[in-house]
C-alpha cells in the first residue's frame, strides 16, 4: 500500500537520539501528492516535534488547505498500530478534513483506520463556543 511505503520513508528521516522511538506520517493529497512528516526531538525534552504534526505544519506552510486532504498514515515500530498523543489528535482534529482518513499502523504489518471525531471525541473548538468579540 502506497500510503504506507510513504510514512515508512518519512520515518527513516526521523531525528530521535533520546526515545529511539522514529514515528513517520504521510498524508495523502486529491492530487496524489504526499507530504511527510517525522518525529524530530531535542536534548530541551519538551520541544520535540511528533510526526504527525510537523507533516500537517509543513502541509499548510506550502499552502495547501484541508480541502486538499484525503488521508493521513502514521507509523512506528510498535505493539499495535501506532497512537498518536494527546497534542496531535487535537491538531489533527482542527486540521484535517471530517472525512479524512487516518490509519494507524506498525512496522508488523498491522493497522487501525479511524477519523478526526474518532480519534478525538468532544475535541476543543473555539469557533463553536460563545466567546467575547
Ligand atoms: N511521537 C510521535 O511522533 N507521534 C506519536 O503519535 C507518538 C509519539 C514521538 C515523540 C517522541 O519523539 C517519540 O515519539 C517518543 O515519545
Amino acid at each position: 500500500m502506497k500510503n504506507i511505503q510513504e510514512a515508512l520513508m518519512a520515518r527513516e528521516r526521523a531525528y530521535t537520539p533520546y526515545s529511539h522511538f522514529k514515528v513517520g506520517a504521510a498524508i495523502l493529497l486529491k492530487d496524489g501528492t504526499f507530504i511527510h512528516g517525522a518525529n524530530i526531538e531535542n536534548a530541551s525534552y519538551s520541544l520535540t516535534s511528533c510526526a504527525e504534526r510537523n507533516a500537517l505544519y509543513s502541509l499548510y506552510s506550502q499552502g495547501y488547505k484541508k480541502e486538499d486532504i484525503v488521508s493521513i498514515t502514521v507509523i512506528a515500530n510498535d505493539h499495535g498500530p501506532v497512537s498518536p498523543c494527546g497534542a496531535c489528535r487535537q491538531v489533527m482534529h482542527e486540521l484535517l478534513p471530517k472525512d479524512a482518513k487516518i490509519i494507524l499502523a506498525n512496522t508488523k504489518g498491522e493497522t487501525l483506520e479511524t477519523t478526526p471525531d474518532g480519534l478525538l471525541p468532544y475535541a476543543f473548538v473555539l469557533d463553536e463556543k460563545p466567546h467575547d468579540e
